[in-house]
């Protein structure tokens, strides 16, 4: 059956309903589902309104907008209405579209997100790119992610580079269980293993001291002073783990620089994504530890800077 045709079919349900019933599932008219949302997103300071209650309400429905023209659906049953009027309250609380809707595109891949996981940015492209463009054309390319919350960087590299060989890692089991059904999602988990474990730790297991051609990591890096300017959307909803980087946002940074060494061949690269205010700090440590060459920084599309690349010196 179609959902179009299951809409139908609920609305007439919901006529046939007991008439103590009938108050719950009483039809509701489409579009006045949709106006009452945008208004209510509005009001609540959400910028992008009337596409959010859009892909809320296909949520709900359970059909896409353009089902809802094709099939001439006007009207819904109650438990329908009730269910886009529950996902509505909770976005004008500020929780996150993408934890509502349950997924975030990615490279053009579509990863699961959940509570447990950071919602993949698109600057975080620029990683997977920077990535690719180190790996050149090597043949069977070792790759780690570090801190790899949903998967989506180790994921995206796999996807781009067929005979990649990619380890990824995570301290929160919830977020390891979230990465490993993106793995199987897109398809890629013959190539690509996600451990728990604390930054580079699990590492061990996998015999790759000295091997890796590309080390890459998003590590979380708010800095102290930068939380009272964080959105509602991120504070309150987002991992503290996946968000708090310390007193200057580079706690994780540091230490992955440290132990790289140990697991990047001689001329293999560390790739690390940054926040505001953060290049000049991280390149100087990098640079000051001497086991890297050239440190390069590259800036995301609205000019920031956002990516700090190192080259283990051999
Ligand atoms: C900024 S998020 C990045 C997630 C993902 N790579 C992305 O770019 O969307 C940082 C991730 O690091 C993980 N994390 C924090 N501390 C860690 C540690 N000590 N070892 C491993 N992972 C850690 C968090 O659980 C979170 O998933």
């Amino acid at each position: 059956m179609s959902a179009g045709a299951a809409m139908r079919e609920d609305r007439s349900a919901a006529c046939r309903d007991a008439p103590g019933a009938l108050i719950l599932t009483e039809p509701v008219r489409v579009a006045q589902l949709w106006r009452d949302g945008v208004a209510q997103l509005r009001a609540a300071g959400i910028e992008h309104a009337q596409r959010e209650v859009t892909w809320l309400l296909e949520e709900a429905l359970g059909v896409s907008r353009l089902a809802i023209h094709a099939d001439g659906i006007e009207s819904v049953g109650g438990h329908a209405a009730e269910q886009a009027r529950r996902l509505f309250a909770r976005r004008a609380q500020h929780e996150p579209v993408q934890y509502l809707l349950g997924t975030q595109e990615f490279c053009g891949l579509t990863f699961e997100v959940t509570p447990a996981v950071l919602i993949p940015r698109p600057e975080t492209e620029l990683l997977v790119e920077e990535a690719l463009r180190v790996c050149g054309s090597q043949p069977s390319a070792r790759v780690v992610d570090v801190c790899t919350g949903s998967g989506c960087i180790a994921v995206a590299i796999a996807r781009a580079r067929h005979d990649a060989m990619l380890w990824a890692t995570d301290l929160s089991q919830q977020a390891v269980y979230v990465a490993r059904r993106n793995v199987s999602r897109n398809r890629v988990e013959a190539r690509v293993t996600v451990f728990q474990g604390d930054l580079l730790a699990p590492l061990a297991s996998a015999g790759l001291a000295g091997s890796v051609d590309v080390l890459v990591s998003n590590p979380p890096y708010i800095a102290a002073w930068e939380w009272p300017t964080m959105p509602p959307d991120v504070a309150e909803f987002e991992p503290r783990l996946a968000l708090d980087g310390g007193p200057d946002g580079l706690r994780a940074h540091r230490q992955i620089a440290d132990l790289a060494p140990r697991w990047l061949r001689p001329g293999g690269w560390l790739i690390l994504e940054i926040g505001q205010k953060q290049s000049v700090p991280l390149a100087e440590y990098i640079q000051a530890s001497g086991a890297y060459g050239d440190v390069q920084v590259r800036q995301d599309f609205r000019g920031i800077d956002r990516v700090v690349s190192a080259q283990r010196k051999g």
